[in-house]
């Protein structure tokens, strides 16, 4: 039922957005979509999965179809998911009418394995890639990596989700069934024209502040309803957006248990009622819905009145949305472990290095020109090896950010642990991570251990996952030897 202040709000931002055509509520028969579970062909620990990056048409509202991209289905990628110690053998076959590429994103990995921009697919292309999972348990993700298309792509629908599992990850009485009571969930904002295509860069301020949207998808469906059986379940959320960072925290406060950050378990489950989760991030929580509950997961921007003021100025839009609900059916009452993982610890620094992550304001900017964006004053050069690092060693990174704009800067091929920033480190920032958000005027050391593949010839990336930023010169490349 809507109430009269509901309705009349509902007027006003008819009013204000023309393009406003979707339903402000909950509605039931938004079921929350569970992405397809892939677990490939198995001979012992080998494993082989047959990708097809694919176009087709999906419907997100009942008024119009949306052309889409996806990995062996219309829209997103299928769920993939193997185990550590396991060679994984990935066959991808290009069925789109432009180059693409798949980078498993957080995975430790040879370089030529990795399926950054040194690895294109062509159209009717084939990419044939193996490498051994030797990291622990984790949610990590898949995406396209197209030099200067990644932003487009992935907006399209190219990413997924890779979920690795270990010995001990099973062992531990943590909500395990996918689908049942251990659910992915892909949070991206989109922008759609009257005509149902996806809005892609179509104003100054999505090409500055990276593409936002004006509704949230969740694998996919908007404002879906999930309703479970089991009282205690484990939602592994990846900010899947080009740009927009969420502030979550549920409708009524409650308070969940996060388990884990981008590389895997943290050490013990940590108590809160919200989190911040930039692009590319991801985290698992364990939430309690008994029955009767029905609980909203909500996106809140702490922005103080001026900003948002600011930031509507830019034409960013609001910065509130409903993003799911739970409806609990269970009063079984189900324990969650204490300890889950034990982390190994840094002994010793072999190199420091610096980067600093710049906008060009003036004319550049404004001319939305590919340059504007760039790091330590350079933009990305596919043809430059901008650092060159020892196989095995352990290196301290600070990234200072001197734009006015926050950057989540991620790391290929390793997962690190923040070791400062301007405030506290806590919640999911205590874990392994290979994206942080790094605040303007803020600088944030991380420490990691490279493993030891090496190869002097092909490159991992760096880069702001602001996609916009990305391919807009945000990006650098490494080589380990
Ligand atoms: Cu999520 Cu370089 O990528
Ligand atoms: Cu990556
Ligand atoms: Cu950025």
């Amino acid at each position: 039922m809507l109430s009269r202040r509901k309705f009349i709000q509902s007027i006003v931002a008819v009013a204000l957005l023309p393009t406003k055509i979707f339903a402000q509520g909950f509605l039931s028969y938004n079921k929350f979509k569970v992405p397809r579970l892939e677990l490939g062909r198995r001979q012992g620990k080998t494993v082989t999965f047959d990708l097809s990056i694919q176009s087709g048409v999906s419907q997100f509202f009942a008024r119009f179809k949306t052309p889409t991209l996806g990995i062996n289905q219309n829209f997103l990628g299928v769920t993939l998911r193997a185990n550590k110690g396991d060679t994984v053998y990935i066959n991808i076959k290009n069925n789109i009418n432009q180059t693409s590429t798949l980078h498993w994103h957080g995975m430790k990995l040879p370089a030529k394995a990795d399926g950054g921009p040194h690895q294109p697919i062509k159209p009717n292309g084939i990419w044939q890639t193996q490498f051994k999972i030797i990291q622990d348990a984790a949610t990590l993700w898949y995406h396209s990596h197209q030099i200067h298309k990644t932003g487009e792509q992935v907006y399209q629908g190219l990413a997924g989700l890779f979920l690795i599992d270990d010995e001990n990850s099973k062992k531990l009485n943590l909500p395990s069934d996918y689908g049942k009571d251990d659910f992915p969930v892909i949070i991206q904002d989109r922008k759609f024209n009257q005509n149902g295509t996806f809005a892609y860069l179509q104003s100054m301020p999505d090409r500055i502040m990276g593409q936002k949207g004006d509704v949230v998808l969740v694998n996919g469906v908007h404002k879906p309803v999930l309703k479970t059986q089991k009282s205690l379940i484990r939602l592994r959320l990846l900010n899947g957006s080009n740009a927009r960072v969420y502030h979550l925290s549920f409708n009524d406060n409650r308070v969940f248990s996060i388990i884990a950050s981008d590389g895997g378990l943290l050490e013990q489950p940590i108590k809160s009622n919200q989190l911040v989760l930039a692009p590319a991030e991801r985290v698992e929580i364990l939430v309690e819905v008994f029955q009767g509950e029905t609980p909203i997961l909500q996106h809140k921007s702490p922005d103080k009145p001026r900003q948002m003021m600011m930031s509507r100025m830019m034409g960013a839009g609001k910065d509130y949305f409903n993003i799911m609900q739970i409806v609990g059916q269970s009063k079984e009452k189900i324990a969650i472990p204490k300890q889950l993982v034990k982390h190994k610890t840094f002994s010793q620094i072999n190199q420091k290095r610096r980067f600093s992550l710049q906008m060009k304001m003036g004319p550049q900017m404004m001319s939305g020109g590919k340059n504007a964006f760039s790091i330590n004053g350079k933009t990305m050069d596919m043809n430059r090896i901008d650092e060159v690092i020892k196989a095995g060693s352990t290196e301290v990174w600070e990234i200072t950010n001197t734009s006015m704009m926050a950057h989540p800067f991620h790391i290929h091929n390793v997962q690190f642990k923040i070791i400062s920033r301007r405030g506290v480190i806590k919640g999911h920032e205590l874990g392994f991570k290979d994206v942080v958000l790094v605040h303007p005027n803020e600088t944030v050391a991380v420490i990691m251990q490279f493993p030891q593949f090496s190869d002097k010839n092909t490159p991992y990336m760096y880069h702001c996952h602001i996609l916009e930023h990305e391919d807009r010169g945000m990006m650098g490349q490494f080589v380990v030897v």
